[in-house]
């Protein structure tokens, strides 16, 4: 999968040299190519902002940086992307990201993420980008961050980790919060018995079905008391979530 990220602090995205995206990256499975916005600018101080039309507070990015910096981006093109991106610029006032917008992405060819800073990008770089291609404006969650870099570290991470070969065993994706609407189940390991607490006896013994129903129940309960707004939503689930998912 191609990805670019276009941004004014290109280092921020250093993070996605490590780990498992860090491994996909120098394996192939991800050629994610990072540019600095601000080689896209021509004047002494490389600006990327101005004051905002009709007043108010902070800055706005202004358009000529976007329009080359997404010029470019269009210009590498290949056989392997298509034709153009699908552009992701992180926003809170975006569609919320989940785990089901991260499968949906992870199935096209090519991303593309522009990272806003300051009040925004000016809009008719929206209104030019999707002349081009496809545009969508994805928040991480209802608060407000200094600017989109910690949201592309987060769905690349979100997304990277779905394409085959990048997490080992594909299992632990089968079971993890939000697949499947509900979330995770809690986990142990050695040893059974630490700070005189033992680990639920169920799980000591190889009872597949014990275990699976013990983990389904799980699943429910903690829903239920941290996220009861996703329990709508898991209307559909099978009960074939823990070991038996997976056999
Ligand atoms: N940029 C600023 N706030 C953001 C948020 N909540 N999600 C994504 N990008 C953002």
């Amino acid at each position: 999968m191609r990805i670019d990220a276009v941004s004014i602090f290109p280092d921020y995205l250093d993070a996605l040299d490590l780990s498992l995206i860090g491994r996909a990256r120098r394996e192939g499975i991800i050629d994610l190519r990072v540019h600095d916005l601000r080689a896209h600018t021509h004047d002494r101080h490389r600006t990327v902002d101005d004051t905002p039309y009709g007043g108010g507070a902070g800055m706005v990015m202004t358009p000529q940086p976007w329009q080359e910096a997404l010029t470019a981006v269009l210009g590498s093109a290949s056989e392997d992307t298509g034709p153009a991106p699908l552009l992701v610029v992180p926003g809170p006032g975006g569609a919320p990201f989940t785990q089901a917008m991260a499968h949906e992405l992870a199935a096209r060819p090519w991303l593309a993420f522009a990272c806003g800073r300051y009040e925004g990008i000016d809009e008719r770089v929206y209104e030019w980008a999707a002349e081009r291609m496809e545009v969508r404006v994805v928040s991480l969650g209802d608060y407000v961050l200094n600017g989109g870099e910690v949201a592309v570290l987060a769905m690349v991470e979100a997304i990277g980790r779905l394409l085959p070969g990048v997490v080992g065993n594909a299992g632990s994706l089968v079971e993890e919060s939000h697949e499947g609407g509900l979330l995770e189940y809690p986990v142990y390991t050695k040893p059974a018995v630490w700070d005189d607490r033992a680990v639920p006896e169920v799980l000591l013994g190889g009872n597949h079905a014990a275990i699976a129903a013990w983990r389904h129940e799980q699943r429910l309960a903690r829903t239920a008391a941290r996220r009861p707004d996703l329990l709508a939503g898991a209307a559909t689930l099978t009960g074939t979530d823990g070991v038996e998912a997976l056999h």
